[in-house]
């Protein structure tokens, strides 16, 4: 009899070991523990019939059977509970686990990327441009004074080129900044020469809306004063400049221009690669598009800010950052860079 009960013990342990379910688990509880027709509840109804002195040891082990075997069943039981095969429970950082299942095999979650958007781009390609001639990145308020964006430029409050920069005005004689050549006057009141910068931001104008303009948009200034500072280092660094941004092949024209605060002031066109010079849309028809103003600084800013005219030359230029990045990457709507449409962004 203690033979039968050691095979049971086994076959016991070996279903219990091969039961990959909470369901399997109860039908070998059944078949083992069951009231009628339990092996175990076979053994002790036989236990009478017994020679007697068999009896007591042989009830007595199936006994300690019955419960070691209950036993087993709980804890398979409670593994189920906790975990499954393939599976491990994983507590979250910082959250109590709830002993729930982690199934390693769903997929995973998808996080897409993000990524900067394409003026920011622009924005980060400039400065490293202009980061390799040793100029410095400074920034300026877009709230500015009047007398930053005018008055200390060259502009005063009568003259008719106070309309070209024409902008949002908040009272108190604060405005939106029209252009960023403000921060060239910030700047050179706080250093003195040599100066070496660039300053990229935000400006406002109210035009109105269409392929090419917008009542915001992205700027970058350039300053550059020395002794000596000629305008062919003018247009030495803004060939080069345009060389590495666009590549060698690029084509620039100069035209003279007007700028208060520059004098002689040019203006700078790169040939429209939207239409390759055709004429389109975005060029006007003309085959050219405008990026930059630029000339050499006037005198008169030099004596605004304190520095002596005699002694000291300069050059300064201003980019519009979205009109850089359509030539490049033939975008023809500026409207596009504001919408903010995914299928668009994550193109760049
Ligand atoms: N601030 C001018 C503009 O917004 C550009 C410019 C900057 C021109 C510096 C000359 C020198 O159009």
């Amino acid at each position: 009899m203690q033979e039968k009960l050691s095979e049971i013990q086994n076959q016991a342990k070996d279903d219990l070991a091969n039961a990959d379910s909470p369901e399997e688990v109860e039908k070998i509880k059944t078949r083992y523990l069951g009231r009628k027709g339990g092996v175990i509840n076979e053994i002790i109804k036989v236990i009478p019939g017994l020679p007697p002195e068999q009896r007591s040891s042989t009830g007595k082990s199936a006994n300690i059977l019955k419960n070691e075997i209950g036993k087993w069943i709980e804890e398979k039981k409670e593994g189920f509970n906790t975990s499954s095969e393939g599976s491990v429970t994983l507590p979250s950082p910082g959250v109590k686990s709830t002993g729930g299942v982690f199934d390693v095999s769903l997929p995973g979650e998808h996080k897409p990327y993000g990524r900067k958007h394409p003026l920011t781009q622009t924005i980060d390609e400039i400065k490293e441009i202009f980061r390799k001639l040793c100029f410095d990145i400074e920034y300026g308020p877009e709230v500015e004074h009047e007398y930053y964006n005018f008055d200390a430029l060259n502009i005063p409050a009568d003259h008719p080129s106070r309309e070209d920069f024409d902008t949002f005005y908040l009272g108190n004689k604060r405005l939106l900044r029209s252009q960023t050549s403000t921060v060239q006057i910030r700047v050179m009141e706080k250093k003195k020469p040599p100066i070496r910068m660039i300053a990229p931001g935000k400006v406002f104008r109210p035009d109105t809306v269409d392929a090419r303009h917008a009542s915001m948009f992205h700027q970058i200034e350039g300053l550059m004063v020395d002794e000596g500072v000629s305008f062919s280092d003018l247009k030495y660094v803004l060939t080069l400049f345009a060389q590495s941004y666009f590549g060698q092949d690029i084509k620039m024209r100069f035209r003279p221009s007007f700028f208060p605060f520059t004098e002689p002031s040019a203006e700078i066109d790169i040939s429209c690669s939207i239409c390759n010079g055709k004429g389109c849309s975005v060029c006007s028809q003309s085959g050219w598009v405008e990026v930059l103003g630029a000339g050499m600084v006037d005198p008169n800013v030099f004596e605004t800010v304190g520095y002596d005219p005699e002694k000291y030359t300069g050059f300064a230029f201003g980019m519009g950052v979205e009109r850089l990045t359509m030539l490049k990457y033939g975008i023809d709507n500026i409207r596009l860079f504001f919408e903010n449409d995914l299928r668009f962004l994550s193109q760049f």
